[in-house]
């Protein structure tokens, strides 16, 4: 089976939203049809940016589905500052990171509670972009596997083999996240082929096949082509090289660069 990369371009705490509609309108310039035949692309702007994302998308016919970084699990209430995943449903957007490691490490989100914002991301017809990822001291000390395996199955648990298939998975190595610092397009197939293969292990060999596995961490135009042509790599979660139109088209046409 062939499974379609996805790029997405995670813009962090970055751009307003009149940056944002000038970054996309020159990413529309950048980006071509036949790019958009080969690869999804997904644009992840902050929320004060969706709005403006979304209508120059829709009313310009671009081919980018539009994302959002993180979002709450429950349907409403009391939670000041949150936004719930039905907001984000109805401004069209399509995926939606969760987990991302700085979500855990600076706001102290958990396993669970990625959990039960796939489940609730899912329930609204949307597509989690789930995260994973290890620190460079569990690295050198052998346990990027067990906390992979870990995050995978707890972030998952519950959610059914079938809607399984149809998501994403982002393996983002913490010590390469903005730092310059890529993994060597070996380690990163080889994390990836264990994710898949910790995918199969708990949802089945279908559901492994299906599933769309991002490397995220310094993606850049000149790494992109090594790491996406991996077998286990469907596509990148790129932060700093997203921000200006050319690198992040470039990453895109990561194939041009053969
Ligand atoms: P980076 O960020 O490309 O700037 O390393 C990736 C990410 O955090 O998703």
């Amino acid at each position: 089976m062939s499974r379609k990369p996805l790029i997405s371009g995670n813009w962090k705490m970055h751009l307003n939203h009149f940056e944002a509609l000038k970054l996309v309108q020159e990413l529309s310039y950048a980006v071509t049809i036949d790019d958009v035949e080969e690869v999804d692309i997904s644009i992840h702007p902050p929320f004060t940016d969706i709005r403006t994302v979304q209508t120059v998308c829709e009313s310009d016919r671009l081919p980018f589905h539009v994302g959002a970084q993180h979002c709450h699990f429950e349907a409403k209430g009391a939670f000041t500052g949150e936004i719930a995943p039905s907001m984000l449903a109805k401004l069209n957007v399509s995926y939606v990171i969760v987990g991302h490691s700085e979500r855990r490490e600076v706001f102290g989100e958990t396993d669970e509670m990625a959990n039960a914002k796939v489940k609730a991301i899912l329930a609204n017809e949307m597509i989690p972009i789930m995260c994973c990822g290890e620190t460079l001291e569990e690295r050198e000390a052998e346990q990027a596997e067990d906390k992979i395996s870990g995050q995978v199955r707890d972030g998952l648990a519950g959610v059914s083999p079938e809607q399984v298939a149809g998501l994403v998975i982002a393996y983002e190595p913490i010590w390469a996240i903005g730092t310059g610092k890529t993994a060597s397009a070996e380690d990163a197939q080889a994390m990836c082929a264990f994710v898949r293969a910790t995918v199969a292990d708990a949802f089945g060999a279908e559901a492994a096949e299906a599933v769309r596995i991002q490397y995220g961490g310094s993606v850049k135009p000149v790494n992109a082509n090594e790491l996406m042509t991996q077998p286990d790599i469907d596509g990148a979660l790129v932060g700093g090289a997203s921000l200006e139109a050319e690198s992040f088209a470039r990453i895109v046409q990561f194939r041009l660069s053969e």
